[in-house]
């Protein structure tokens, strides 16, 4: 198969997962089921709360569980795949933690993946930093301490540092097997560094082609990706549903749903 560009920078967002049913973020009012995002999301919440912030994660990983990858998703999987395979470089950037990209790459490599905001699937052991593949939930709906397997948040075989069920403290709070101290989602925090941003500054800085999908353009670094990419002279295309905050630094606009426009745009890469 032969393709116009040579390296490509795919970003995502909330928007290319609101189609299998995982809530955006603008539309809740700073509210992320009832909760102060400052509560469940900074470090400082966590620590002023940790059992809180453990209920909070434990029924986002059970509410990812039960959704499923959509077209838009599987529609990128196949791309990178056969992108890959034709030695053009590309590379996804995620904002979303919800494993819908990890689920629809199934057992294909993906390592050209970002998850900048980290992702409801590992945890991470405060004192050591340790990674782990964790798909416990701790909580129950009824914020009651459980051992529930959020089952098909994964099924990727080739995962490391699976975590069987860990020690809990008094207040049923996972604790780390390598420290024996607190267990805390991998997932970056208001105030926090995201991942991988160098890498992707690096990406961004030589590609030709650059394309967001079903993101707002509100939170930075992610927001100004666009206009790095354009700046070194990539072509930039915005695919969401309505213009987004920083719609000046894109070529292109495509408003519609991901799960049609993101398939379509794809075959004429
Ligand atoms: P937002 O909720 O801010 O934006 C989602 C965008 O997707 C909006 O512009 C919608 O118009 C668009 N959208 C909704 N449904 C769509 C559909 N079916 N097809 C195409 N577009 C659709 O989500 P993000 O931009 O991802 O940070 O938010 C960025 C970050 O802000 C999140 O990662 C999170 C949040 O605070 C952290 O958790 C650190």
């Amino acid at each position: 198969m032969e393709f116009r560009y040579k390296k490509i920078v795919f970003l995502t967002g909330a928007g290319i997962s609101a189609e299998s049913g995982v809530r955006t973020f603008r539309d809740t009012d700073g509210l992320w089921e009832n909760h102060r995002v400052e509560d469940v999301a900074s470090p400082q919440g966590f620590k002023r709360n940790p059992a809180l912030v453990w209920k909070f994660y434990s029924l986002r990983r059970l509410q990812a569980s039960e959704v499923q990858p959509n077209k838009a998703h599987v529609a990128l999987a196949d791309a990178l795949h056969s992108l890959e395979q034709a030695s053009v470089r590309a590379l996804l950037i995620t904002q979303n933690v919800d494993t819908l990209h990890e689920r629809a790459f199934g057992a294909l490599p993906n390592k050209n993946f970002i998850d900048i905001h980290g992702t409801l699937s590992r945890s991470r052991c405060t004192k050591c930093n340790k990674i782990f593949s964790d798909r416990w939930a701790y909580f129950n709906e009824e914020q009651q301490p459980a051992e529930r397997h959020a089952d098909h948040l994964w099924s990727n075989p080739s995962l490391t540092n699976l975590l069987s069920m860990p020690r809990r403290n008094p207040q049923g709070i996972p604790l780390s097997p390598c420290c024996s101290d607190l267990l805390r989602p991998d997932i970056v925090w208001f105030g926090e560094r995201p991942h991988g941003v160098e890498n992707a500054i690096e990406q961004l800085t030589s590609c030709d082609l650059f394309v967001s999908i079903g993101t707002s353009g509100n939170v930075y670094p992610a927001a100004g990706f666009a206009a790095v990419a354009r700046k070194a002279g990539a072509h930039t295309v915005s695919i969401n549903l309505e213009p987004t905050e920083n719609s000046a630094a894109f070529h292109e606009h495509l408003h519609g749903l991901a799960t049609e426009k993101v398939p379509d745009f794809l075959k004429k890469i």
